[in-house]
């Protein structure tokens, strides 16, 4: 602790590591200690732009009283290599999407916060934008009636220097591909709101970055286990890139979310709230489609809040090892699909 406040220790000054100084930064009971990264410019613009030290190393952050809470924001096959020795080091730690690249990486993980009584919460900020925050609630009291369909629609744009910014994001094993990368916001957002999925069809394109040997398409067919069928179609091929739409249709109603917004809120039972929910969001508030710094850090202050109050009440953070591990385990099915040509049941042997 720092004067009272929860000192945080960044590891990885790269892309995504302003969100997390700004979403510390804004957090009344947070405080930002230190950071490191074996790029030292980076380092040092981040720590001069945020107001930190820069940590000797990796294992000086562990020895540091100071710090209670890592995040870790190294590229997606470096995530265990810095959660697990700071989980056995006590700390409470933030852990970019996804969480690892394998299921078994994910219970490497999920064993280390148990043995050592620490809180872990997977940085899928976009389940607390309010679109879904209300649509999640509307499922679970039943608005929506038998669930029939879930998709997502996410047309984006990646320029090709996107591609060669940092080498991991050319490279699949490191996690680069739009599905793994991109698109597994949305299909966690589906795994969140319609629940386990029965099977996945999935076809992987390269439609406009012939530079790199990724998909930076994909189209998947998913069968839930409650019985509803879904499209997830994502993309980084489709300039200038529009918002990301999430669809979700029951018997009894549809809502649709489009960037973060509500554009569609219809149900059989008109209810008192039901106009203020279509007011949510804003088209102003960027949602990333055409640029991957192009979005709002407030998502990450949520997470942030809800991860020191998960310390607090000695309760479960939002976004969990658990529930980032079934959105995994989606997208390794959709890889094994597209490579095998053949519809993939879970759980993945
Ligand atoms: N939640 C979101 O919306 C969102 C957005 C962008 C990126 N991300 C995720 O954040 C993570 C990082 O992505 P990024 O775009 O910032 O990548 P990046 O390549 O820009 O940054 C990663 C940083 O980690 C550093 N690094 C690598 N190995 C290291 C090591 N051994 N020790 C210390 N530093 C090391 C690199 O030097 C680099 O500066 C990825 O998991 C990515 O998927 C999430």
């Amino acid at each position: 602790m720092v004067d009272g406040k929860f000192g945080f220790g960044i590891v990885g000054c790269g892309l995504v590591s302003a969100f997390h100084g700004k979403a510390i930064n804004a957090t009344e009971e947070a405080e930002l200690v230190s950071a490191v990264d074996l790029d030292q410019q980076r380092l040092g613009s981040f720590c001069s732009e945020y107001g930190c030290e820069a940590a000797e190393s990796f294992e000086a952050m562990l020895a540091d009283d100071r710090i209670d809470i890592i995040n870790v924001l190294t590229p997606n096959a470096y995530h265990a290599q810095f959660a697990v020795p700071a989980m056995e080091a006590s700390k409470h730690v933030i852990i970019e999407k996804p969480p690892e690249m394998t299921l078994q990486k994910v219970d490497e993980m999920i064993a280390a916060r148990d043995q050592n009584n620490v809180k872990c919460a997977i940085s899928l900020q976009v389940r607390f934008r309010k679109p879904i925050e209300a649509i999640k609630a509307a499922i679970e009291s039943g608005r929506f009636g038998r669930l029939l369909h879930g998709d997502t629609y996410m047309k984006w744009f990646r320029a090709t220097d996107y591609y060669f910014q940092d080498d991991w994001r050319s490279r699949r094993e490191e996690g680069a591909g739009v599905t793994i990368q991109h698109a597994f916001h949305y299909i966690d957002l589906l795994y969140h709101l319609m629940g386990d999925v029965e099977s996945v069809r999935a076809y992987m394109y390269n439609l406009a970055h012939p530079q790199v040997e990724l998909e930076d398409t994909l189209l998947a067919f998913v069968e839930y286990k409650n019985g509803a069928k879904g499209v997830v179609q994502g993309s980084t091929a489709l300039w200038p890139g529009t918002d990301v739409r999430i669809e979700i249709n029951g018997e009894n109603g549809t809502a649709i979310m489009q960037g973060e917004r509500i554009v569609v809120w219809d149900f059989k039972d008109e209810q008192p709230g039901d106009e203020e929910i279509r007011s949510v969001g804003s088209e102003a508030v960027k949602t990333a489609a055409g640029g991957a710094a192009d979005f709002a850090y407030f998502e990450h202050q949520y997470m942030t809040q809800d991860l020191l109050d998960a310390i607090k009440s000695d309760g479960s953070p939002r976004v969990t090892l658990e529930t980032a591990r079934g959105s995994l385990e989606v997208a390794l099915a959709m890889y094994q699909s597209a490579d095998n040509d053949e519809v993939v049941c879970l759980p993945l042997r």
